[in-house]
């Protein structure tokens, strides 16, 4: 039985309750049976940070300058480096995603009373930026298959006051970007992309950053790479790059210190933050490379189980895998939640898919006469295993004899 952790009247009428995930299973730390797991004298994390470069070098090198705050030659260094590796010309960089996509949406112009298409299957982030922004949130389920915004459901939900489109490239797989600039160019919007997850990823010969006005990455110590905390703007725009980094330092003004000509904001990443992201880039095809890797052993491990939906990669797209995620469907013969239990019991930790935005009790009233199935069935069914970089090939080999076993227990 799925677990309710939401009252029935927190819900339109008509919401799908039963689709939302039960409580997080507690995972053990410290299990005999579990070699790997004892080994590490750990549980198997859904992920963590490998910060085996130059990062404590370049850190170093900061406090003993001095260089620890928002100037410093770390951060043009680590902008340069990072926009180069996702194809583009400028970078901007941003105390974490969350702001770094709403200096885009602000410098691209979204203003109160404005509308902006997004899918409802994302993190809480993408949604809550246009809120702030005072503008609308327009949802778009998601595609059966790669989980990304569903493109032919993009153009229903234009009207006279949308102003961008925000695809997401979910869990490091790219949207399909090709549609998505046509209906933005055919309607004059702007298109941010929210490539929060996708450090790497391509699409048709693209790389991931360079193909929309602007392109939005996060640096979350979860991310391919990590900052700790942490943004970036990518985009070929000169216009748009000077303007972001203008409204990221409170819009001082060129010929006068202390005179504002727009309501800037403080989204000014550190020297320190950027010596870590710097350290992270050189070994940029490394830490990609290795999420990539896990997820073909993953595969390779797990094709013969009947129903786990493994995931998605659209033809002509390079799908990064920042997390490994899984549809358990009917077939398999137990919950989605049920399966975390027995994983969380052998001591690996692993996250339910997102909870759409409609069904978020801060948003759901907007869409209650909307309906969202794809992104409500990933809701119900999917999860991720731990898929860090740094991940071991004996550990995805034991997370998946774990999967096998579980299996097998429930057809006996
Ligand atoms: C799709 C998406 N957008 C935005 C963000 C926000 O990034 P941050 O946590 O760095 O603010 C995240 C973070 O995980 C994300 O997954």
């Amino acid at each position: 039985m799925l677990k309710k952790t939401i009252q029935p009247q927190d819900y339109a009428p008509g919401s799908k309750l039963d689709v939302l995930p039960g409580k997080d299973p507690e995972v053990r730390i410290t299990l005999k049976r579990v070699p790997v797991v004892e080994e590490n004298g750990k549980m198997i994390p859904v992920c963590e940070p490998t910060l085996k470069g130059n990062e404590l070098k370049y850190l170093k090198e900061c406090v003993e300058t001095n260089w620890i705050s928002s100037t410093g030659r770390k951060i043009i260094a680590f902008e340069e480096a990072f926009a180069k590796k996702v194809g583009a010309k400028y970078g901007v960089s941003c105390t974490n995603g969350t702001t770094a996509l709403h200096l885009a949406l602000y410098v691209a112009g979204v203003v109160p009373g404005d509308e902006v298409i997004l899918p409802t299957f994302t993190m809480i982030a993408t949604p809550n930026v246009v809120t702030h922004l005072g503008a609308t949130p327009v949802l778009v389920d998601a595609d059966p298959y790669t989980y990304t915004m569903d493109v032919g459901k993009i153009e229903g939900k234009i009207t006279k006051k949308t102003k961008a489109i925000v695809p997401v490239d979910i869990y490091g797989h790219p949207c399909d970007m090709d549609p998505i600039l046509e209906i933005a160019d055919k309607h004059g919007l702007a298109v941010i992309e929210d490539a929060a997850e996708a450090h790497g990823a391509e699409y048709r010969g693209r790389k991931i950053g360079s193909i929309s006005d602007a392109s939005t990455f996060s640096f979350y110590a979860n991310k391919i790479i990590t900052t700790g905390e942490g943004g970036m703007i990518t985009t070929d725009s000169r216009e748009f790059y000077e303007k972001a980094r203008n409204i990221r330092d409170h819009a001082f003004s060129e010929d006068r210190h202390f005179w504002h000509k727009y309501v800037g904001f403080n989204y000014r990443m550190t020297n320190l933050q950027a010596a870590v992201g710097l350290a992270q880039v050189e070994r940029f095809e490394e830490l990609v490379g290795a999420r990539i890797r896990n997820a073909a052993l993953y595969n390779s491990l797990l094709n013969d189980i009947p129903g786990l939906r493994l995931p998605p990669e659209a033809e002509g797209v390079k799908n990064v895998f920042w997390m490994y995620g899984l549809m358990i469907e009917d077939e398999f013969g137990m919950s989605r939640d049920e399966l975390r239990k027995q994983l969380a019991d052998r001591g690996i930790e692993t996250r339910t898919f997102f909870i759409p935005i409609h069904l978020q009790p801060v948003y759901h009233k907007l869409f209650s006469n909307e309906s969202f199935p794809v992104a409500e069935s990933l809701c119900a069914r999917g999860l991720y295993l731990p898929s860090s970089s740094g991940l071991g090939e004996n550990e995805i080999r034991y997370i998946c004899g774990a999967i096998h076993d579980i299996r097998e227990g429930a057809r006996l």
